[in-house]
């Protein structure tokens, strides 16, 4: 008798965890001026993938390009493998792609579930399924329960990033992409909004390309670290390889 052989775990294959795959990309605002210049950058799933650099040199770019904010000169954008070059914002939102720019999007005098509503947009008829994302927010952050009729602008800056991630969560995003979240924030409000971040990571799965300037936080919640220089990768490797800040920093 044959004994049974034992089921071989899958082969791993690396490529398929690949949530984002930027190649070679050459993008700026004005004609062929390029801000970055040859940027590659890949985000695996749920991962937090985390971009450093000093103030201009392109991290916003970067996360704008991929948002379809930006038209690329030359370069790849994949998205779950699909090329997504003409893939025009609304699209790139519907394949689950979201966005937190640097500028915080709050409208202060709308209440808080008036600026949770609003991340419904590209299914604003649809009652049901925004009733349906306006619970699973409150699920998720109580906190928002509590003050849903409050004004945006009466809450803390903390809270306000909290309506902004869970307006971008109404969309049911795979991939998020987040622009120095605590950029102006008391210390005990950033680590709130990190710990958000790593919360959709670790019990919802979620893909994260975080820039930040706050180096210490970032690499705390880091998978995987890009450093970018005048428009260019400088450095990249899992966090575990990221010790050496002055290679990557001007770090004082
Ligand atoms: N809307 C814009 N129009 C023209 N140039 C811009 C615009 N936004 C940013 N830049 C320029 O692009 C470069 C990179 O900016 P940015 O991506 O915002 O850098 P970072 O986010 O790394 O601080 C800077 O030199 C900046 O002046
Ligand atoms: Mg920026």
């Amino acid at each position: 008798m044959t004994q049974p052989t034992p089921a071989s775990p899958p082969a791993p294959s690396p490529a398929t965890d690949v949530v984002l795959d930027v190649q070679d990309l050459y993008v700026g605002y004005y004609r062929d001026l390029n801000i970055l210049q040859g940027v590659n950058l890949e985000a695996r799933k749920g991962q937090i993938t985390t971009i450093l650099g000093a103030n201009g040199v392109g991290k916003s770019t970067l996360l704008k390009a991929i948002y379809g904010f930006l038209r690329p000169n030359s370069g790849e954008i994949r998205f779950e493998g699909q090329d997504i070059q003409d893939v025009p914002t609304h699209e790139r939102i519907r394949l689950g792609i979201s966005y937190i720019p640097q500028q915080p999007g709050i409208f202060r005098w709308m209440t808080v579930e008036e600026n949770l509503e609003l991340g419904a947009w590209t299914f604003r008829h649809d009652r049901e399924r925004i009733r349906r994302k306006l619970e699973e927010n409150y699920e998720r952050f109580p906190a928002l329960k509590d003050r849903r009729h409050s004004k945006a602008g009466e809450l803390s800056g903390g809270m306000q990033r909290m309506v902004e991630i869970g307006r971008t969560l109404m969309t049911d995003p795979k991939l998020i992409l987040v622009d120095e979240p605590t950029a102006g924030l008391a210390k005990l409000l950033s680590e709130m909004v990190y710990q958000m971040l790593v919360d959709l990571r670790d019990l919802e799965g979620l893909t994260i390309v975080l820039v930040d300037q706050e180096i210490r936080y970032a690499l705390a919640v880091a998978d995987y670290v890009y450093v970018l220089e005048l428009g260019r990768n400088k450095f990249q490797g899992p966090v575990s390889e990221f010790t050496d800040l002055e290679k990557a920093f001007w770090v004082g």
